[in-house]
């Protein structure tokens, strides 16, 4: 078996200038394909709450559906790092409830790291949990926790005062102990200005080729919703047309009685079966 990925063969990719890899997976067969396809980062993200719950934002899925999640993905990677989204308002009480809930996904879930939005505001959180033995990674720029206070899903970091501040977060979550550093949706120039100055690996969503490594949401990737696709992503399989395809020939064939043909079918033996009659 390849050896399992730590945090700090991330801080050695970053040195030797070598792309990271991280999707997002929800569910055991999901976690086996990502792993076996040498995916370093596995997130099991708050995004759930979009593409498998049916929310409109991240923000009602609780602590339990994230830890029913990783529990599933855990079951079923080798070799990829797994990190936990903690949910809205699952690190903003208390201190002691922040730790609580890192500690469960840690130790009930099997995730090896958390990760949590926002930058100064964070810190202190972030000092803690790092002190405690819990990696975590950052995120900054579009944070999707924080929609309402946005206004919206737009790029972040667009005027030099935004990209400044940014900047300042950076830092600060540097300093505080990240691991790495998501940077969602802002300009190219600015993640290639945060990416050369930390030490820590930035990974990007909408933020230029020039991060140290790149992620997705599995589900854009694959193309299993065939809506809405934001600028910054980029469908690598057709999934939705393909189940479609599968399902409406499922549903023709059961109504014309062409499934289950006699290959997809049990027979009794002959002697057996006059002896039923
Ligand atoms: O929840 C999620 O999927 C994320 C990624 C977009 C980074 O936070």
């Amino acid at each position: 078996m390849t050896k399992p990925v730590t945090t700090v063969d991330l801080l050695k990719m970053k040195q030797e200038k070598q792309p990271i890899t991280m999707l997002t997976a929800y569910d055991y067969s999901t976690a086996v394909l990502v792993d076996s396809a040498g995916i370093d980062l596995i997130l099991v993200g708050d995004s759930l709450g979009n593409v498998v719950l049916g929310y409109d934002t991240t923000v009602p899925v609780t602590m339990d559906d994230i830890l029913h999640h990783v529990k599933a993905v855990t079951r079923g990677v080798k070799r990829s790092l797994v990190i936990a989204d903690m949910p809205f308002m699952s690190y903003h009480i208390s201190e002691e409830e922040t730790m609580r809930n890192a500690a469960r996904l840690l130790q009930e879930g099997g995730a090896k790291a958390v990760k949590i939005e926002g930058g100064r505001q964070v810190v202190d959180k972030v000092k803690k949990l790092t002190e405690a033995g819990i990696p975590v990674m950052g995120h900054l720029g579009l944070t999707p926790q924080s929609v309402h206070q946005m206004g919206g899903y737009r790029v972040q970091g667009k005027t030099a005062d935004a990209a400044r501040m940014l900047m300042e977060d950076a830092r600060a979550l540097q300093e505080a102990g990240v691991f790495a550093l998501v940077l969602e949706c802002i300009p190219a120039e600015l993640a290639k200005q945060v990416t050369e100055e930390l030490k820590i690996p930035t990974i990007g969503i909408g933020a230029g080729v020039n991060c140290d490594g790149q992620v997705l949401v599995i589900h854009d990737l694959l193309g299993i919703n065939n809506q809405f696709k934001p600028k910054f992503v980029k469908r690598y399989a057709n999934l939705h047309d393909e189940i479609m395809k599968a399902l409406e020939t499922y549903r023709d064939e059961v109504k014309e009685r062409k499934f289950p043909s006699e290959e997809h079918t049990f027979s009794m033996p002959d002697d057996e079966l006059k002896k039923l009659y």
